[in-house]
């Protein structure tokens, strides 16, 4: 059967760097078909909103969703914010495609251990941030103003069935890694917390195998910087997921390489996912040949692996990013002296010609 992957390129260099991805997945998987869709400013430019509903119903249809980047300073100041392309395009589709489960694995590369901000000896990291995506205080009702426009309130709210099956997905992935789970909550103060750490307990039950132990996030913020190294699988909500994974990607040095992905449940047997790079549409260089593909590149190798069941053609991607990047080939974001500096475009084709 042939899967069908909806492409939402979006802005700045999103364009650029999903094109070298899909060229890549061309050929290690002739037989996907590929249609795109308008996202995010392209589509309020083209079509007046930041999420058509045609490009909602081409995620229906498909297998699996590469997406770029959204957002950039043209559409920065929209009014209402329902109209600018993270609020208005990112978080609806989250919503709408129930890509509850958002794995963002930081890991260092050995040719660019000593890109990390921290000291090389305790740069080594190799983790995934579980990220709970479609609860929390990034949906809770009512959110809005009081009294005037002087009063401010957001809602955090968590039901136990949501917990429930982000904790699944988190023990699960444990168990294809090192089986050591932290989860991170802020039992001490939230009560959406100490549902979460109560809910997360009962999970484990069923997983004996793996470890489990439970971190305050002030203090996984601490620990994250302090010794990466203790972490596997890192199990925590919207918010703090949001936060961590930033602060984790970051050890890594190089967050041009960092892809992710949004999951959904089984249909049909295979996992609808949602795969993009971790950095954003980056407007400053947009349309100039600089951004780096390879966190795009990446993110179709981790649509391969997980929605299409295809570990060999994810390790071939993977492998080719490793080799080019051994052979001392940087995109700008990542070149030190005596490397050679290529283009986006150089960069893609490069990769392609290792696989
Ligand atoms: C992310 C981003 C988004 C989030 C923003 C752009 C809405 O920071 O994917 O981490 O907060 O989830
Ligand atoms: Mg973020």
């Amino acid at each position: 059967m042939s899967h069908l992957v909806a492409v939402l390129a979006g802005d700045g260099i999103g364009p650029e760097v999903t094109h070298e991805a899909v060229s890549v997945l061309q050929a290690v998987r002739p037989d996907l078909r590929f249609e795109e869709a308008l996202i995010g400013g392209a589509a309020i430019d083209s079509v007046g909103e930041p999420l058509p509903a045609a490009t909602l119903d081409l995620c229906r249809k498909a297998s699996a969703v590469l997406l770029g980047a959204v957002g950039g300073p043209k559409w920065d100041k929209l009014e209402p914010v329902t109209l600018r392309p993270e609020v208005g395009a990112l978080l609806p589709l989250r919503r709408e495609l129930n890509l509850y489960a958002n794995i963002r694995p930081a890991q260092t590369m050995t040719p660019l251990l000593h890109a990390s901000p921290l000291k090389e000896e305790r740069s080594k990291c190799d983790l995934i941030v579980v990220r709970e995506l479609t609860g929390g205080i990034y949906f809770g009702q009512p959110r809005g103003r009081q009294n005037e426009g002087a009063t401010a309130l957001d809602t955090c709210i968590y039901h136990k069935h949501e917990v429930e099956r982000i904790a699944r997905r988190a023990f699960e992935i444990a168990l294809t890694r090192r089986s050591v789970l932290v989860s991170v909550d802020k039992a001490n103060v939230l009560e959406t917390s100490r549902l979460w750490r109560e809910t997360v307990d009962v999970v484990a039950q069923d997983y004996p195998q793996v470890s489990l132990s439970h971190m305050l996030v002030d203090n996984c913020a601490m620990q994250l910087i302090r010794d990466p190294g203790q972490f596997d699988v890192i199990l925590t909500e919207n918010m703090f997921g949001d936060i961590l994974s930033d602060e984790a990607s970051m050890i890594t040095g190089s967050l041009g390489l960092l892809p992710s992905a949004s999951l959904s449940d089984a249909k049909e047997g295979s996992v609808f996912g949602l795969y993009e790079p971790v950095h954003g549409s980056a407007p400053d260089i947009a349309g100039q040949d600089k951004a780096n593909p390879i966190a795009a590149i990446l993110s179709a190798a981790m649509m391969l692996d997980l929605s299409f069941s295809d570990q060999s053609g994810a390790a071939k991607i993977r492998n080719a990013v490793e080799e080019v990047l051994s052979e001392g080939i940087r995109t700008g974001d990542i070149y030190e002296e005596g490397s050679r500096l290529v283009g986006t475009k150089e960069m893609g084709r490069l990769i392609q010609s290792k696989l």
